[in-house]
């Protein structure tokens, strides 16, 4: 018997094999995997829809920001020119009555500064999570009470110590309260990723009506921004964004990341892919999802091809922090934003409130 057709199996077979591959690959794309895809997409659009909260009026937006310097300005438009960071600590110590005092003496209208709660549930203004850079002694301000705060001398390190004096933590009520009786504007920034910050939000615009069109809530946290929108959408919000802003202590251009927050792997993985996600959400659904109003963004990320991006979306890009004068310079004249900046030194050769200058 010849068994010569044996040798023809392996061909059948992969043509067996290929052909039943295609029409399975086509009945699954068309059967299976194609509705099923359009059906997500559908679920989450309107899943994302159903849970935003939308951006607030732009007439309240421009209220608090003013018009940005390469708007068409007239002669009674506000504009906003200079942030000052933390109440511009490189002059004064940072965040403190004293600051912001010395920002409203040199014309300063606008300040950002930090908030988060003692360890009874005071919110006052501070950035760090201890007094140690400030203040030489090893305390948490979160493990700490406001009795034990509140004396604390935070001006000791500061190189024009002798010109404030002893110069104390405020609580974020009498910031306020200072600021709205000097004109000034705020970028109100929650520093700790804790929801107990956002009821004494809520709390503090519904006393204080007039902060409506005076401040903007801002937070590197897009879970605390979306709290503080939910309760309350009238509030303007901001996003503070950095590379690596979630894994990374610090980072600057060109040295790169700093150190690490977390020291075990499995939280840094975390905190890596965290990164990864809010990168890519932030520009796509993120910023619809929170009804953001600006970016508050690392100047080393900044470019004119990102503020062109975001103004599109209908939010402006703000940097931090701009200290140098030829940066500055670039900042005003060439990309014509505002910025935040540590210092006040030389503000007024920089900034021009008109088109013409
Ligand atoms: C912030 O806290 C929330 C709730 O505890 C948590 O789900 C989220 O991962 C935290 N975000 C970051 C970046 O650590």
């Amino acid at each position: 018997m010849n068994i010569e057709f044996l040798k023809l199996i392996p061909s059948a077979l992969t043509i067996t094999y290929v052909t039943y591959g295609t029409c399975y690959l086509i009945k699954d794309i068309f059967c299976s995997i194609f509705p099923f895809s359009i059906l997500l997409t559908v679920a989450l659009v309107a899943l994302i829809h159903l849970f935003r909260v939308p951006p607030p009026d732009p007439e309240i937006v421009e209220a608090i920001l003013g018009k940005e310097p390469h708007e068409d300005i007239e002669e009674a438009d506000y504009v906003l020119k200079t942030v000052a960071h933390r109440g511009a600590g490189l002059d004064a110590p940072e965040n403190t009555l004293a600051a912001f005092k010395m920002c409203a003496e040199k014309g300063c209208d606008f300040i950002e500064f930090d908030i988060k709660l003692t360890d009874d549930g005071v919110p006052i203004v501070f950035h760090d999570a201890t007094v140690e850079r400030m203040a030489d002694i090893n305390m948490e301000v979160s493990k700490t009470t406001w009795e034990n705060l509140k004396s604390i001398d935070i001006s000791t390190k500061h190189p024009f110590r002798d010109r404030y004096g002893v110069t104390n933590i405020p609580t974020l009520e009498q910031a306020v309260d200072q600021m709205l009786a000097c004109g000034q504007r705020m970028f109100i920034d929650i520093k700790d990723n804790d929801t107990k910050i956002v009821p004494v939000i809520h709390d503090l615009f519904q006393r204080k009506e007039e902060l409506h069109s005076r401040a903007v809530v801002t937070s590197f946290f897009p879970n605390i921004i979306y709290l503080v929108r939910r309760g309350n959408p009238k509030i303007v919000c901001s996003l503070a964004w950095r590379p690596h802003a979630f894994a990374y202590e610090s980072f600057k251009y060109p040295e790169g990341k700093g150190p690490r927050r977390a020291s075990a792997w499995h939280k840094h993985i975390l905190n890596e892919l965290w990164d990864i996600v809010h990168t890519w959400s932030l520009p796509r659904i993120t910023y619809y999802f929170l009804g953001l109003s600006a970016l508050l963004l690392h100047k080393d990320a900044l470019s004119g091809e990102k503020i062109l991006e975001w103004k599109k979306k209908g939010v402006r890009v703000i940097p931090w922090s701009v200290n140098s004068p030829i940066e500055k310079q670039h900042i005003a004249r060439n990309l014509k934003i505002s910025y935040l900046t540590d210092t006040l030194t030389g503000e007024n050769t920089v900034h021009c409130s008109t088109n013409n200058c």
